[in-house]
């Protein structure tokens, strides 16, 4: 359990620095690629921890995957070709491995057994097992709906109509992952937008999906028995990652950092727009596409920031981002609310009681709501920072880089618990923060 002390830089943050692979695309790279028959070639792939999760279960049913070079090659087994694994997949720290994967094999005519660490054995996995059973499959899980679990897969399996009842892509995902190998049309209603990569690269991969927008919702329809043709994917910079860097060259003073290559793809890029609500210089330089997601480089300079109310319309857009929202809102003039997070509470921890707590314990004025928290800001002061007991992460990346970047915004820094969770994402965090202070 590394703990780390994150002192404020010795200068702004300036020069351009590029963050990681998107996590969420570099997962259904890997997924995706298994499946395709022929060869599938990703660069900028994320080699985070939860990735690896991702592609050692799918090598564990037979998948070819290899590094060369800067290169990840995937060599494919076909839809409906995954093996019955050896042993136990272990999804580590990994939501999104677990969901997508249970979704996929769901479909498949074989046992699997899924086991995750201490934070990912907490977190519900019955809003997944409610629609695949639907499908046919069927789950013996740990009380409460948990991991460790055992699922048999249903070969065939039944396509359904499924409307989300929680503003969830990986739950979207799965559903449709399950219908890959259904006979028939699998369909998600999905009331409530939510990051829409798997439609988008299912279809790149060559499956037959189609998206009708009615009555405000969008219906995603994927033609089972699908075909997966290989391809060269190229995977843009993770907003989600970038996310922390945004926040601390806007609350560091004197900092101009360009952050290049970031994904903002409509349903991911909800934190920019609120932080340039609540005054946030962020200029968006060359937008280009990369592998069929918008991109563009960013400009970040040190704004003075003010408190909003943030909409909770936006928080699908943005909800891996809001620990890093708390802190820029703790170092804002006025009041920040945010409403409609319950969400946050099933995330690596529950982002909404540990992200009070350590604000909290860093000098901020934070009111924890059951949906949202309230924050007082500083008015541009740095916060006083933590003293005795450092800040406990929970085996959450997103809380121990959000500390992180308050530590640099604070007096006397901020001890982090326990800075190795940053691995499942961000594997070279650290690096990256001296490089921006350097
Ligand atoms: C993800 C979806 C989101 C997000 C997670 C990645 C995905 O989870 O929090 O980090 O790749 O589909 P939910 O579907 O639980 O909101």
């Amino acid at each position: 359990m590394p703990a780390h002390r994150f002192l404020p830089p010795k200068t702004p943050l300036t020069g351009r620095i590029r963050v990681p692979g998107d996590k969420s695309i570099s997962h259904r790279s890997i997924m995706f690629g298994a499946l395709a028959v022929g060869e599938t070639r990703v660069s900028g792939l994320l080699e985070g921890e939860d990735v690896m999760a991702t592609a050692e279960a799918m090598r564990q049913m037979g998948a070819h995957i290899e590094k060369h070079g800067d290169e990840w090659r995937i060599r494919g087994v076909g839809v409906g070709g995954l093996l019955q694994p050896d042993g136990a997949l272990d999804m580590g720290n990994s939501g999104t491995s677990t969901r997508l994967l249970m979704g996929l094999l769901a479909s498949h005519g074989i046992t699997v057994a899924f086991t995750g660490d201490a934070s990912l054995s907490k977190r519900p996995m019955g809003r997944v097992i409610e629609p695949l059973s639907q499908m046919g499959a069927s789950f013996e899980s740990s009380p409460g709906g948990t991991l460790p679990l055992m699922m048999r897969g249903a070969l065939p399996a039944v396509p359904i109509t499924y409307r989300l009842p929680v503003a969830s892509a990986q739950v979207k995902s799965a559903v449709l992952l399950a219908g890959l190998n259904t006979p028939g049309i699998t369909t998600v209603i999905e009331p409530v937008p939510t990051r829409d990569h798997s439609e988008r690269m299912l279809r790149g991969f060559g499956a037959e999906l189609d998206v009708e927008e009615a009555d405000g919702e969008r219906i995603i329809r994927i033609h089972g028995e699908a075909d997966l043709k290989p391809r060269q994917v190229t995977v843009p910079g993770d907003p989600s990652s970038a996310a922390f860097f945004i926040v601390a060259a806007l609350i560091i003073d004197g900092s101009d950092l360009v952050i290049e290559n970031v994904g903002l793809n409509p349903t991911r890029a909800g934190l920019v727009e609120v932080l340039r609500q609540m005054g946030g210089n962020i200029e968006e330089l060359d937008r280009r596409e990369v592998g069929g997601e918008p991109v563009a480089d960013l400009r970040v300079r040190h704004s003075v920031l003010t408190g909003i109310d943030v909409d909770p319309a936006v928080a699908p857009s943005m909800i891996d981002e809001f620990p890093v929202l708390f802190v820029a809102a703790s170092m804002a003039q006025g009041t920040t609310t945010t409403s409609g997070l319950d969400e946050l509470r099933v995330k690596e921890s529950d982002r909404l009681a540990a992200m009070a707590a350590a604000l909290t314990s860093a000098g901020a004025r934070v009111e924890e709501l059951e949906d949202g928290l309230v924050i007082e800001g500083t008015g541009g002061e740095p916060l006083r920072g933590t003293a005795a007991s450092p800040v406990t992460t929970h085996l959450d990346h997103r809380i121990a880089m959000s500390m992180a970047v308050a530590g640099l915004a604070s007096k006397d820094g901020v001890e982090v618990d326990d800075t190795a969770p940053i691995r499942t994402s961000f594997p070279n965090f650290m690096d990256l923060l001296e490089e921006a202070a350097a």
